[in-house]
């Protein structure tokens, strides 16, 4: 099969959307992204943006929390993929894939939440293995200027982005997760969209992953 599994990951604030749908709609593939926007996917927004969830079982003190248990989070993450997955198998069959966040995300920010990988790589034993990890990088400073206005969710502080940057980075050192192609590093600082844009062609491009 020659349609491609690409994926994009980096810090809040560095592009990851924007560049994703445009790189999907360039060479004519699927956008679609994690949290999905699926019901596992919308629970877990809901639990991100800390509105109250409903109450789901008789226990008051559950019912009371706006936050769930880190374990729970993850757990809810690994799920939301399970079905995602099935998915993107289903659609690579006509087109390639973008997909803006995948399983690194969850090796990044549950990680430095204390959850240990084994655990994580074992919850999502499911995850395919993605042609290639496209991870965008930015300043922090930049980064939260870009985010200007947005609603911050729980991990959006500048402490956390540092955190969340390194953890990519051994990541990607390590090559944990390890796709096929590899992974591609574009640094977004001081770059506009159709820079990255290209950057991000040419590397595909370069590695054989499109023509
Ligand atoms: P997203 O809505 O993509 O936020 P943004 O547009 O700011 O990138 O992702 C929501 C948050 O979910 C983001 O802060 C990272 C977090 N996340 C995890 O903690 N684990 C995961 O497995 C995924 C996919 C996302």
């Amino acid at each position: 099969m020659n349609n491609k599994f690409i994926v994009f990951e980096g810090i809040d604030g560095s592009g990851k959307t924007t560049q994703s749908k445009l790189l999907s709609e360039k060479i004519k593939g699927k956008y679609t992204c994690e949290p999905t926007n699926g019901e596992i996917g919308k629970l877990i927004r809901k639990v991100l943006s800390g509105k109250k969830l409903r109450k789901s079982c008789g226990l008051a003190h559950s019912s009371l929390r706006s936050k769930c248990e880190k374990e729970t989070l993850a757990l809810l993450f690994a799920a939301d993929r399970v079905e995602h997955v099935v998915d993107i198998e289903q659609n690579l069959k006509k087109s390639h894939i973008v997909c803006d966040r995948y399983i690194y995300s969850s090796m990044v920010y549950e990680s430095i939440q204390g959850i240990e990988l084994d655990f994580i790589m074992n919850i999502n034993k499911f995850a395919k293995k993605p042609d290639v990890l496209i991870f965008l990088d930015v300043d922090i400073e930049e980064s939260f200027k870009r985010m200007g206005g947005r609603s911050k969710e729980i991990f959006e502080n500048k402490d956390t982005l540092e955190k969340v940057k390194k953890k990519y980075y051994e990541i990607i050192e390590k090559r944990l997760f390890e796709p096929k192609y590899g992974y591609i590093v574009v640094d977004t600082t001081n770059k506009d969209i159709d820079e990255v844009h290209d950057e991000i062609m040419e590397e595909l491009r370069e590695k054989g992953i499109i023509k």
